[in-house]
């Protein structure tokens, strides 16, 4: 007899948010098993969603902005002071670029991917499976599975073997 009650978590599993770690609206954030969030990350998922896969770590001081959708995957790596944005604003010369409005274009963030410090990731782009950001880049266009890129703009500079 007695209640028939399974708790189907493992606190070992649970993520980690270190202190300062902060959040713009949780319930739009979706985080994996085991994730990492180094102090002072800020995660800001208004009016988007952002979502983290498992066992991926996310450093200190780096932004995540998403007006959209910002998807990271499993088993990624982001280093100290990145920046992570799907949204641009519009600029047309006839009108103040504060009324124009933004544009949002998901930014995705495939597994095993390593974004160096201090990397910004703009809107619309894809860094695929397996790829390398170099510290300070600046990623415009997809990279390719695999793949280093480095430089402003980000260009390949090698690949991983
Ligand atoms: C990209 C990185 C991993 C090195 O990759 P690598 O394949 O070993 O590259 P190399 O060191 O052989 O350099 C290859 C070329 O890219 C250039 N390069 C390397 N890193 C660069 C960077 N961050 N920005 C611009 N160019 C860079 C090198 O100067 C070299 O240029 P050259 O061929 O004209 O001499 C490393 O430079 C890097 O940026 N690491 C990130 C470190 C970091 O952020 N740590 C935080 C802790 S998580």
């Amino acid at each position: 007899m007695g209640l028939n009650i399974k708790l189907s978590y493992n606190w070992r599993e649970w993520p980690v948010f270190y202190h300062n770690v902060r959040m713009m609206a949780p319930y739009r954030i979706f985080i994996g098993k085991r994730v990492v969030l180094y102090p002072y990350s800020y995660l800001k998922s208004v009016p988007g969603i952002i979502r983290i896969g498992d066992n991926t770590s996310i450093g200190e001081f780096t932004y995540i902005n998403s007006m959209e959708q910002v998807s990271i995957g499993n088993n990624v790596l982001i280093a100290p002071g990145c920046h992570l944005t799907d949204a641009n604003h519009l600029i047309a010369k006839d009108k103040l670029i504060r009324d124009q409005g933004r544009l949002a274009s998901p930014l995705y963030v495939e597994d095993d991917v390593w974004i160096g410090a201090g990397a910004k990731i703009l809107a619309g782009v894809t860094i695929h499976k397996g790829a390398v950001v170099a510290a300070g880049a600046v990623v415009t266009k997809d990279v390719s599975p695999f793949t280093i890129v480095a430089g402003v703009p980000a260009h390949p500079i090698g690949e991983r073997r």
